[in-house]
Formats: structure tokens, C-alpha cells, sequence
């Protein structure tokens, strides 16, 4: 059966809506903290100047806007999307003394912001997610100011065959580890096969260059479990 957007959409946000209170327990289980070093990588390639202002999408539980804010020492302007209820909340509580940082509740897919208004587009563990992904890259590149800078960390292919091997087994236990820890494995399969099915780097690559950025790159983290993607808006 064909997934249609509104499905897609539907069964994202009722999974967010199921494990948004373990949310970053379990990013802290299933990753032993790497996804924290990930993210921090993420901040150095972006390398923002103190006046750089950002809007990160997707934002969940606000980890990307936090370590940004903190970077460059809460002086520039960030602006967190984020559609699901239950996160938004949390991201929202989570960040309360970041007075420069403001939450929007919306998708990524149609951004509620002005054409050409940000230094950085940021976007962690959200591109899998989106119902729309070449509409999310139009959104990113028309929001970007020129010289703008798309960043993205998602899951993706990895190139060692034994690591690749043994992930994959990791990966099977995954719903049962939700299951005990967050109360539910559902989510967790949903996020094991979200990650088999998404584009390897390459054709994420190929993906953002389609939708207008220049000097698209990416640079794998633990060989490609993860992968950081960055192009320009010239
Ligand atoms: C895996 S979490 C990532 C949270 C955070 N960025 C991080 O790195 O930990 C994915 C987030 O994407 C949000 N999301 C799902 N569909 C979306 C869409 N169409 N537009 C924007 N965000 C979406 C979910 O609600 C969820 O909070």
C-alpha cells in the first residue's frame, strides 16, 4: 500500500507524541551519549559568528538551539520549528532562559518566517521525519539569507562492513529496549526502519544540490552512522 503524506505525517507525529517524555533519555541509551559528541561536531562545521542568526527545524527537545545559543555566548537570534504538541513543549520548557531563542509551531514543509532572513538553516535528526522533503529543501533555501549555509545531521549509510554488521544486529534490539525503558517498541521500529529505508549520502547529496544549494558536501561521523550535509545558498 502507498504511503500517502498525511500518513506519513499522522504516524510521525502520534510516534513523537508516544516517547516525546523519553525522548532524550533514550537518545542518551540507544546512541551510549555519541549523538551529543554528533551534535557538537554538527556546531563546529557550522561555525557560526557571534552575530549569525538561525533557525533550526525540527527542533524536538532543542539540543541544536541550545548548543548554538551557548556557542556563541546567547547573543544571536534563533528561531525553533517544531509541530508536535508534546515536544514543542518540552523544547520549549527545556530552553526558557534562552531569552534570544523564540519556538514556532510548524512544519517544515511551509515555514511561517520571511524570505531570505537567516545566516544558518539547521536541521538534526528531522529531514527523515518531513512528509516532503524537497518542499523542506525549497522552504530551507527560501528562508536562507544569500550566503546562507544549510546544515543537516541525519542517520546514514554506513562504509565499514563489520561495523555495518554489527549495527545491524544492534538495530534488532532496539524495539525491545523501547519497549522496557520507554514503555512502547512501536516508535523504535518505526525509527529502525526509517533509517534503513532513507537516502544514503550520496542521494541526499544529489537532493539538496536539485533543490538550489552550491558546494554541497557532508562528512561522515563514526563511519556513516551518521552524516553531517552542508551546502550554500549563493
Ligand atoms: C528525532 S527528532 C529530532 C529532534 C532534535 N532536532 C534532535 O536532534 O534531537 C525529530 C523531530 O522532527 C519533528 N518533525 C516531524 N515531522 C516534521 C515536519 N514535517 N517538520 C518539522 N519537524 C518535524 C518531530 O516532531 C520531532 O520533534
Amino acid at each position: 500500500m502507498k504511503t500517502t503524506i498525511q500518513d506519513k505525517a499522522k504516524l510521525v507525529n502520534s510516534v513523537f507524541s508516544e516517547v516525546y517524555n523519553k525522548y532524550d533519555l533514550m537518545n542518551d541509551i540507544l546512541s551510549l551519549g555519541i549523538h551529543r559528541i554528533w551534535k557538537d561536531k554538527f556546531i563546529d562545521w557550522m561555525n557560526p559568528s557571534r552575530d549569525s542568526s538561525l533557525i533550526d527545524v525540527a527542533s524536538g527537545t532543542g539540543d541544536i538551539a541550545k548548543k548554538f545559543a551557548l556557542r556563541n555566548k546567547n547573543l544571536s537570534i534563533v528561531t525553533c520549528i517544531e509541530p508536535n504538541e508534546d515536544m514543542f513543549k518540552i523544547g520549549k520548557k527545556n530552553l526558557v532562559n534562552f531569552k534570544n531563542i523564540k519556538w514556532i509551531k510548524s512544519r517544515a514543509e511551509s515555514l511561517p518566517v520571511e524570505d531570505s532572513m537567516y545566516d544558518f538553516y539547521s536541521i538534526s535528526y528531522g529531514i527523515r521525519n518531513v512528509s516532503d522533503i524537497n518542499k523542506t529543501l525549497k522552504e530551507a533555501y527560501r528562508v536562507l539569507k544569500p550566503g546562507g549555509r544549510f546544515m543537516c545531521l541525519e542517520f546514514s549509510k554506513i562504509d565499514n562492513e563489520l561495523l555495518n554488521f554489527l549495527y545491524k544486529n544492534y538495530s534488532k534490539a532496539i524495539p525491545t529496549l523501547g519497549k522496557y525503558i520507554a514503555g512502547s517498541s512501536k516508535p523504535y521500529e518505526y525509527l529502525i526502519n526509517s533509517i534503513d529505508s532513507f537516502y544514503n549520502q550520496e542521494q541526499l547529496l544529489e537532493l539538496i544540490r536539485k533543490n538550489g544549494f552550491t558546494n554541497v558536501e557532508y562528512r561522515n561521523l563514526s563511519n556513516g552512522i551518521s552524516a553531517i550535509h552542508s551546502g550554500w545558498k549563493i
